[in-house]
């Protein structure tokens, strides 16, 4: 019998080296590729080793409990899946694989705007607890259609992607020129807008938001938001303390610290190095999400002890799914939450609230 991928890998870093055997070069370089120089992209994971862990010992370890809430869900592991397009490019299942494997290991997924099956296809495949991620295009119906076919499919959250009034500028797509298979399509947008991707000068996607986004897209928008919909509204891409404390004034449920995996500006902070900063403004008022380089349950556990509720993790699940369909996912969602089980006992911590800030100490060396 063929052994699965699943059986080879032993950390979620190796799924990205089969994902890169496997995918087309367009597709992986989609994918992985960052901003420009991929400075951020490089630091969003070189970061997490600047943190530094400081294990309290003789600690009664004999339970450890890694489960938490999300927005009053509870979940048994602080590890959501990061919305992410297109995953039919990884695997002919794409997202209903995807939200399979969420629901059977109990956590979140939040879909992106831009997936390759269609949020109601998505409800139905797995049954676990969703939210919906939003981008804002010129045509506001558009939005305001999805928000509501987003209620009524049982989407539980609204993510509100506040870093894409456009697209960065990713070399390898626009090497690449790249565009979509002829079986792959944004379904969501079916019946609404005819996506047609112009790769002639480069980077299809790129010339596609370039039209479609709504660039004036500000923060007195959350009340056009508010009044469309009663679903919590999470905003993601928030580097600064500044924009923490507007989206504490506008009234939102929740932050994501998030530079969209490094695939926007270059040269902002990595997300973990933005994370205290944005703790610290909110005051515990709303709660802080982190995503961006989350590889190891280590960092997992560094991000919990600066502050975060929760991570996601993008990337990992393009590879898990690439390598394995649903059973990679499972296994990347598996890996993570074995590894910070691990993290967690031997640092003497039993619960994800006794993880402190002072299990950690930050540094500006990487030695
Ligand atoms: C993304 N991300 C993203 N974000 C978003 O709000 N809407 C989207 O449609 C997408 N699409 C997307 C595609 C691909 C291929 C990647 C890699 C990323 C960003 C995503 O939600 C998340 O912020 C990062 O992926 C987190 O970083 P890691 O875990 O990939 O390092």
């Amino acid at each position: 019998m063929e052994m699965s991928s699943s059986e080879l890998v032993v950390n979620v870093g190796e799924y990205e080296a089969l994902a890169k055997q496997r995918l087309p070069k367009m597709v992986y370089d989609f994918y992985a590729g960052g901003a420009e120089d991929q400075w951020t992209l490089q630091h969003n994971t070189t970061a997490f080793s600047t943190i530094r862990l400081r294990p309290r010992v003789l600690v009664d370890v004999s339970k450890v409990d890694i489960s938490t809430s999300i927005l009053g869900f509870k979940v048994p592991m602080p590890i959501m899946v990061a919305p992410t397009s297109l995953h039919r490019l990884a695997h002919p299942e794409g997202e209903l694989a995807t939200a399979r494997a969420a629901a059977s290991m109990g956590t979140i997924m939040a879909l992106s705007f831009s997936s390759s099956f269609s949020l109601e296809e998505v409800a139905e495949a797995g049954c676990g607890v969703k939210f919906f991620q939003l981008y804002v295009y010129k045509d506001r119906k558009i939005a305001e259609t999805l928000v509501l076919r987003a209620e009524k499919a049982g989407y539980k959250a609204i993510v509100l992607t506040g870093d894409t009034p456009r697209l960065g500028r990713r070399e390898a797509d626009i090497r690449n020129r790249f565009t979509l298979p002829p079986n792959v399509t944004m379904k969501n947008l079916d019946g609404l807008l005819s996506v047609q991707l112009d790769k002639s000068k480069g980077s299809g996607l790129e010339a596609y938001a370039a039209g479609t986004m709504d660039k004036s897209l500000s923060w007195k928008d959350i009340r056009w938001l508010k009044s469309i919909t009663n679903l919590p509204i999470l905003v993601k891409g928030i580097l600064t303390a500044e924009d923490a404390l507007l989206a504490v004034q506008a009234g939102v449920a929740g932050v994501i610290v998030s530079n969209h995996g490094a695939r926007q500006l270059d040269f902002v902070l990595p997300s973990i190095m933005a994370l205290e900063e944005v703790v610290n403004a909110v005051q515990g008022k709303i709660p802080v999400f982190l995503d961006g380089g989350v590889r190891r349950g280590t960092d997992i556990f560094k991000a919990l002890a600066l502050g975060a509720e929760a991570v996601l993790i993008g990337r990992p699940v393009l590879y898990g799914l690439t390598a394995d369909g649903e059973r990679g996912v499972k296994n990347v969602l598996q890996m993570l939450s074995d590894e910070l089980e691990l993290a967690m006992s031997l640092s003497g911590c039993c619960s994800v609230k006794d993880i402190k800030r002072s299990h950690v100490q930050t540094t500006s060396q990487m030695f």
